[in-house]
């Protein structure tokens, strides 16, 4: 018989960290006490005067119609100055691409990049959306598993071991999301050379760059790594930065020819994104970072009880984030004991006892590639995630 939907959607997975927020979302809708640390959203509101900018845009006919494919020049413009003055990279507007989120520029780099058969090396614990997009561009995701012990830093030797003669991309994102890990500048350098050295383009994911604490830095490995020639690919976007996950910008930069092939492709797919989120981002970008300032104090104040709490859980075990707005804690000493009259065989199995039970939602390893964790946003009010872990703490201590 033939099959409805087609052998590559059949063989895509769906988006677990999107599966988990919309069923907390829907049991709070019934009136269920839960506590979601599945969003992967800032819980703040977007800043007045980037909204105020995006009502405007909606009354001046200009933003009716359709603009240029690639992005409002404004738009690029700022662009180009946002990365000059945030992460010192130096690009021109024909090497933008905005596109509908962040997102959106992964599945465009992939589909741009990759020929059948591809090799894409992905350091795990990965965001969930690599693999799946590098499948349907027809590329293979290898995942190169990084080492706890090590902060899930990913090393040189850890990618060298997986490269093979078809390894063409790696995806390298720091502050990493699931594990807030932030890559030293020295090891970024190292690892942009080893890419240099063999031929291997990068896919920079720069969405959390603002998001780090205490002493980590992000640099951007294009600039710290000039060995590297035009062999890169930056993604980032407005989403984290300013609060603005719903308005859907972000954007890709590389080399003029393969920004040529990537602006031909959405010019078949999507056309531009929405004038009036364009408009919002353009007052995002060329306003200060005054916003993202305040959100990383919420943050990290956040981020210090969240990684407290979780250690001193029996059979949890922390490595302290220094980016982005997750932890991501080893749950391994948990599996096979009882909580609330029942015993667990794997994270995914714990998540659904903690949902069940006692109403907290976490997302399960298995969504990044490494079961036995969990991760756990801090992006939710500060009573909320002290509740939610009491709540964590008391399931453990009764057993
Ligand atoms: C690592 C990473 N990259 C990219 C994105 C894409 O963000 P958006 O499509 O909302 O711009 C996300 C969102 O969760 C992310 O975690």
């Amino acid at each position: 018989m033939a099959t409805r939907v087609s052998d590559l959607l059949s063989g895509l997975a769906p988006s677990a960290t999107l599966a988990v927020d919309a069923r907390a979302k829907a049991l709070k809708a019934l009136g269920e006490p839960v506590i979601g640390f599945g969003a992967g959203e800032p819980d703040f509101a977007t800043p007045p005067h980037i909204v105020e900018a995006a009502a405007k845009a909606c009354f001046d006919p200009v933003n009716h119609k359709y603009t240029p494919t690639a992005g409002l020049p404004e738009l690029r413009d700022a662009i180009v100055a946002k990365s000059k003055r945030d992460s010192g990279l130096d690009v021109s507007a024909n090497q933008v691409l905005v596109t509908n989120g962040g997102k959106h520029a992964v599945a465009t780099a992939f589909m741009t990049k990759l020929n059948p058969g591809d090799e894409v090396l992905i350091p795990a614990p990965y965001w969930t959306t690599y693999p799946e997009s590098v499948y349907l561009a027809g590329g293979v995701p290898v995942p190169v598993l990084s080492d706890e012990a090590n902060g899930f830093r990913v090393t040189v030797e850890d990618l060298e071991r997986a490269r093979t003669d078809k390894t063409r991309m790696l995806v390298f994102v720091s502050p990493c999301n699931p594990t807030g890990a932030v890559a030293r500048p020295d090891d970024v350098a190292a690892i942009g050379r080893w890419a240099a050295e063999h031929d291997v383009w990068v896919l920079c994911d720069e969405i959390y760059e603002h998001l780090v604490y205490g002493d980590a830095t992000h640099v951007s490995m294009p600039v710290v790594t000039p060995e590297l020639g035009d062999r890169w690919v930056v993604v980032n976007g407005v989403a984290k930065t300013y609060a603005m996950t719903g308005w859907r910008v972000g954007w890709m930069i590389s080399a003029p020819d393969v920004m040529n092939a990537a602006v031909n492709y959405q010019s078949q797919t999507t056309s531009n994104i929405s004038n009036i989120s364009q408009r919002a981002a353009v007052a995002a970008l060329t306003g200060d970072l005054s916003a993202v300032a305040d959100m990383r104090v919420a943050f990290n104040r956040r981020r210090r009880t969240m990684t407290t709490m979780l250690n001193a859980i029996d059979g949890v075990h922390c490595v302290e984030p220094e980016g982005a707005f997750y932890c991501f804690p080893n749950v391994e000493g948990l599996l096979g004991r009882t909580l609330g009259g029942r015993a667990a065989s794997s994270s995914a199995e714990l998540a659904e006892i903690l949902l069940e039970t006692i109403k907290i939602a976490v997302v399960p390893g298995e969504a990044f590639g490494t079961p036995g964790f969990f991760r756990l946003s801090y992006a939710l009010g500060d009573d909320d995630l002290v509740e939610g872990l009491e709540r964590f703490a008391d399931l453990v201590a009764a057993g």
